[in-house]
């Protein structure tokens, strides 16, 4: 499903426009979810059934005959940098059995804090609202090395003035991204990727979607919502929502039993994007599985002649 999807974004690389190679890829992901063996509702999508034709909340997926699912997608995270050819645009899906997931309702915006389970202990609920350089301490002392080595990965956006400001004074290093905090929480989650940790405002589908893979990958979480527009506060509150609470990867996907994929679209740090060859395209993704633990990654080659209709080209 992440591959057909960034497959057929990947043709819109760099071309400036977000829509189209969103589009695309939607249709894409959700033509192949259709031949899954799944009874699947769309927990996280691509906004309410007014504003989303295809793969909205509630769209019921799958081809109705496995077992009862919650399904959470972005068939394209990170629009913007897919259209500027940035960095780490991936398309992602993940799976868990139905009513496992929370559901953010009208509550576009969290806080988060992720790290990679090697670092695991360093995290209670109580970190999210600590000092920065408190935490970052914790974080370095049971990975065994100075703050000064530590990575965070951060989004570059006017509210992080003082995250940003914070780590730095504290001695870490900040890898800024102008958007994507899922390949952020992956990277942050995966030892070894050279980010340590990711702290920070993102919204709240890409939070459910990361704790998917923070919890296949044994890392840990902490959220909590963190309303920046206009109304959202008020709206969240009347959802029944609790703005004060700190939610962890297993508040935000209650099953061990999930499944977590993504392939790259551009170029990032975890896996090459696509690659458009004179035969066809080369993609590379990870695929998680909560339960066993088991990660792989795939790189495929693809005879585009034959998958034609997931491939259509911009011009
Ligand atoms: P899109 O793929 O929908 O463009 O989202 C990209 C993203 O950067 C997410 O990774 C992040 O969680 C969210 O947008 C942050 O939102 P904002 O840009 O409004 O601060």
């Amino acid at each position: 499903m992440t591959e057909a999807a960034a497959l057929a974004a990947g043709r819109w690389m760099g071309r400036g426009k977000k829509e189209p190679g969103d589009e695309a890829a939607v249709e894409a992901m959700r033509l192949m979810l259709s031949t899954v063996e799944i009874e699947g509702v769309v927990v996280i999508g691509e906004g309410e059934k007014d504003e989303a034709p295809m793969l909205f909340n509630g769209e019921i997926v799958g081809n109705g005959m496995g077992p009862r699912m919650d399904v959470a997608v972005d068939p394209v995270e990170g629009t913007s940098l897919l259209a500027q050819g940035r960095p780490d645009a991936i398309a992602v899906i993940a799976i868990a059995p139905q009513g496992t997931m929370w559901s953010p309702g009208p509550a576009f915006y969290m806080d988060k804090l992720v790290v990679g389970r090697d670092a695991r202990e360093a995290i209670s609920p109580a970190r999210l609202a600590a000092p920065v350089a408190e935490t970052l301490a914790a974080i370095a002392e049971v990975k065994h090395k100075p703050v000064d080595d530590l990575t965070v990965f951060v989004l570059d956006k006017p509210r992080h003035a003082g995250l940003i400001a914070d780590v730095r004074a504290a001695g870490a290093r900040v890898l800024l991204r102008t958007d994507g905090d899922v390949a952020g929480a992956l990277m942050a989650a995966t030892p070894g990727s050279g980010v340590d940790v990711l702290m920070g405002i993102g919204g709240t589908p890409e939070g459910v979607i990361a704790a998917c893979a923070v919890r296949a990958l044994g890392g840990a979480m902490l959220a909590q919502l963190a309303p920046q527009k206009p109304g959202e506060r008020e709206a969240a509150l009347a959802a029944g929502l609790d703005i004060g609470r700190v939610l962890t990867e297993r508040d935000l996907v209650q099953s061990d039993d999930v499944f977590f994929a993504a392939t790259g679209i551009t170029d990032g740090v975890l896996m090459p994007g696509v690659r458009y060859t004179s035969e066809g395209a080369t993609t590379d993704s990870i695929v998680m599985r909560g339960r066993s633990g088991t990660v792989r990654t795939i790189h495929a080659e693809h005879r585009l002649e034959k998958v034609i209709n997931l491939n259509p080209r911009p011009c």
